[in-house]
Order: C-alpha cells, then sequence, then structure tokens
C-alpha cells in the first residue's frame, strides 16, 4: 500500500510542481501525519483506498513532502506534473488547494507559493501586451500611467459616467476605468455607457492631443455575454476590457485571455475579494500565488495593493507582487515564502496600485516601484472640491514633480492644482 509520501531529502524533478504550505495539525495529530494526508487529498487519495491504481502509476503519481519545518509550520510537497492538465488554472488549483481546506486534521493551512516547471509555463499564454505593448498602446513611455475610476461607484447615469470619465481625460489620466461594480445595472446599461464614454474618450483625445483608453468592465453573469460585450468594445474601438477576477474564477479569465488574442484587446484585471482569502495569514491561498496565477493567464493589468492607510499590504509584500509581476526570473525567498520561478520569457503583467491613492503618496509609490507602475486613483479625483479636471491635473503633476526631482510643495508652489490637492489633504 503506497500511502506513504514523507520522503525527506527527495530532490525535485525539475518537471514537479513544488508547493509550500504553512500546516498547523489538530490536536491529536503528528505534524506528520497531518502533512502526509494533506500530500494524498492533493494528489491520488487522501482517505480513500488506491490500491485499485496499477502500482506502477501510483508510484508514478506520487507526491513526495521532502521538506518540514514543524517549528514554523512549514512543508514543501512536490507534486509530478501528470497529476495535472497544464492549461488548465482551475484543475491546478482544485489540485493543490482543494478539498484539503476543509479537513478536521488540521486546523490552518496556506498555500504560499508554487513553482510551474517549464511545459506548463509555456502552455500558459501570459500577457497579450505586457509592458512594452501596453506604454505602445499608450504612447507613454517614460513615466507612471495613470488610471482614473469613475466615481461615485454606482448610481451614474452613462451620459454623467462619461462627463466624469471626460474630465479625468481632459485633466490628464491615461486610462478610465469602471468601478468593479459596474456592469449592467438599469440605471447605466452596458451598451449606452460604452457609446457614450468612447464619444468622451475621442472628445478628450481631440482636445488634449494625448492617446486616452476606457477599460469597460465586462464582467458577466455568463462568458458567452462576456465574449459578446468584448466583441462590442472591440467593433467600437476600444483598446482594453476590464474584468473582476475572483468572482469570475480562472476558466472566464482564461476564456477571455483566449478570445482577447484575437480581438487584439488588452485586459485590466481588477482582483477585489481575494483578501476573503489571502489576508488571514495562516489560512487561505497568498496573493502572491493569486498574482502568479494571474501573471500565467495572461492578464495585462493587475491591482496590486497600496501603501496607503485604506488597505492592508506592507510595502515589502508589495515589491513581491510587483516583482512577481514583471520578473524573467525569481529568486527563492525563504522569509517571504516565495519560491522560485522561471518565467521563461512569459510577458510581465503591468502592475497596478490602487485603493487610496493620493497625490501626496506619488513621491513614495515611485520611490518604491519607479516608473513602470500604473497608479489608479478614484475618490482622491473625484471627491474634492477642486474637481475632477483639476485634481486629475494634481496628479500629473505630482509625477511631473518627482521625475524633475523636485518636492511636492515645491512644485505646488508653481502648479496651483498640485497646491491646491495639497492644501485639501491629499
Ligand atoms: C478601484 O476600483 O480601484 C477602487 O475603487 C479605487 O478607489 P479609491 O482610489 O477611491 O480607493
Ligand atoms: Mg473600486
Amino acid at each position: 500500500m503506497l500511502k506513504e509520501y514523507i520522503d525527506i531529502g527527495y530532490t525535485p524533478d525539475e518537471t514537479d510542481f513544488v508547493c509550500e504550505y504553512h500546516l498547523e495539525p489538530a490536536s491529536g495529530i503528528s505534524f506528520e501525519e497531518a502533512c502526509n494526508h494533506m500530500a494524498g487529498e492533493c494528489s491520488i487519495g487522501g482517505w480513500s483506498d488506491i490500491s485499485r491504481l496499477s502500482p506502477k502509476l501510483a508510484e508514478k503519481l506520487k507526491p513526495h513532502v521532502f521538506y518540514i519545518n514543524k517549528k514554523k509550520h512549514i512543508v514543501r510537497v512536490s507534486y509530478p506534473q501528470d497529476l495535472f492538465e497544464f492549461c488548465s488554472v482551475s484543475q491546478i488549483i482544485s489540485t493543490v488547494a482543494g478539498n484539503i481546506f476543509n479537513s478536521k486534521m488540521m486546523t490552518r493551512l496556506k498555500l504560499h507559493d508554487m513553482t510551474f516547471p517549464a511545459d506548463p509555463v509555456s502552455e500558459l499564454w501570459g500577457p497579450k501586451y505586457g509592458i512594452g505593448g501596453i506604454r505602445e498602446l499608450a504612447g507613454v513611455y517614460d513615466r507612471p500611467l495613470v488610471i482614473s475610476t469613475v466615481k461615485p461607484k454606482i448610481g451614474l447615469d452613462p451620459a454623467t459616467h462619461a462627463n466624469v470619465a471626460y474630465q479625468s481625460f481632459v485633466g490628464g489620466c491615461d486610462l478610465v476605468k469602471d468601478d468593479e461594480n459596474l456592469t449592467d445595472q438599469k440605471f447605466n446599461r452596458f451598451e449606452k455607457r460604452v457609446e457614450l464614454t468612447f464619444k468622451a474618450r475621442d472628445d478628450a483625445e481631440e482636445k488634449t492631443g494625448e492617446r486616452k483608453m476606457y477599460m469597460c468592465n465586462i464582467t458577466a453573469p455568463t462568458c458567452e455575454e462576456m465574449i459578446r460585450r468584448a466583441n462590442f468594445i472591440s467593433n467600437i474601438g476600444g483598446h482594453y476590457v476590464m474584468i473582476d477576477t475572483i468572482p469570475t474564477g480562472w476558466s472566464s479569465l482564461q476564456t477571455l485571455r483566449d478570445v482577447t488574442e484575437e480581438l487584439g484587446l488588452a485586459i485590466h484585471a481588477h482582483s477585489m475579494s481575494h483578501a476573503a482569502f489571502t489576508r488571514v495569514g495562516e489560512h487561505g491561498i497568498s496573493l502572491y500565488l493569486i498574482t502568479k496565477l494571474a501573471r500565467l493567464v495572461g492578464l495585462d493589468q493587475l491591482h496590486i495593493g497600496n501603501i496607503a492607510d485604506k488597505v492592508h499590504e506592507n510595502k515589502k509584500e508589495l515589491m513581491a507582487l510587483h516583482d512577481c509581476c514583471v520578473m524573467d526570473k525569481v529568486k527563492s525567498n525563504e522569509k517571504m515564502h516565495i519560491l522560485s520561478q522561471n518565467w521563461d520569457g512569459i510577458r510581465p503583467t503591468f502592475p497596478v496600485v490602487s485603493s487610496g491613492s493620493e497625490p501626496a503618496l506619488i513621491p513614495e509609490l515611485m520611490k518604491i516601484f519607479g516608473k513602470d507602475v500604473i497608479i489608479e486613483f478614484g475618490s482622491a479625483i473625484h471627491t474634492h472640491p477642486i474637481g475632477t479636471v483639476s485634481d486629475a491635473r494634481a496628479c500629473r503633476q505630482a509625477i511631473d514633480a518627482v521625475l524633475a526631482g523636485t518636492s511636492l510643495e515645491e512644485y505646488g508652489k508653481s502648479h496651483a492644482e498640485l497646491q491646491a490637492a495639497l492644501n485639501n489633504g491629499m
């Protein structure tokens, strides 16, 4: 009977998928018992009798628990690649982060990271555009890109929505996006919003002479409807679609990646609700792994969080997420629970810093991320008395100040909008 998966010292094959978990066994269960059970449940068998498997195949498919650190609650498992359908993130997650989360044998379990071997990496497409392609679309090469999220998030009619988008564009935003819960409601129908906001985009391009792009949320009840909406945007001359990642799921993201290859659209991804399972340190799936999967399936732009007071990420975490989005070879980092990953030329995902951004944060954000970051502003642009156009201008001026090597306070002396925004506590 082949149910002993603990194999300390085993060297993972370069074709294996390697996972690191945080594990806390339930009372009365030893760490080894819990690890053994977990590795089985995440592969060929946990509770079930595996004697029906041919011994040869069972040997080939069995996992290896090759590293255990009881004190730190860390366990690493190497899974043979034949357990997986390489191009299906849904199947991969169902395997290594599925039923086991409900097991009574452990009180806490968190999947920290997973190293993908070369073959699956090449079967998953990665982003169509990446940072270089997005910069070409935007015609902006030397500074962070700026997004405005139309606010209030829900309740505007299409004409008012388009007008807020117009003001954001004219004030200096490169991109305007919908909020995550705006899709096709009674007060703001998808088609009408698209039609009017693209007209606003055209008008703003004419007025400013700059390239402007609208990222409309195509999150929908079915993949068919999502595809119909993507086609609608493509036919009207759009460059992007926006999607809510966690609620729509991995298979719809992969469907969308497939469809946008043909349509030539970039994908902007809002990862709201990930914190339901990423936020607790010892249970769930890490945001780092969610970010890795997002790049593998091919999302061109991804929200990674912020250093603002509004959200809970810390600077180190954000830097790791940034690297996960952009680097070609990532080294393992034991402290951060990051495993090594060779991206093998897969294009980078453009990281988006969002939630609570304001002009005063720009120097710090650019110090951390440099120029290759997209900064999203919602409330900071739309809810202050100086108005959307001026607040958008203030954001661009804050970026200009950093690029000129000047403090915001100094730059504000000759730039009224930035000065006003700073006076308003932004
Ligand atoms: C988003 O969708 O990115 C958020 O709604 C951002 O809004 P905020 O900038 O006001 O936090
Ligand atoms: Mg939002």
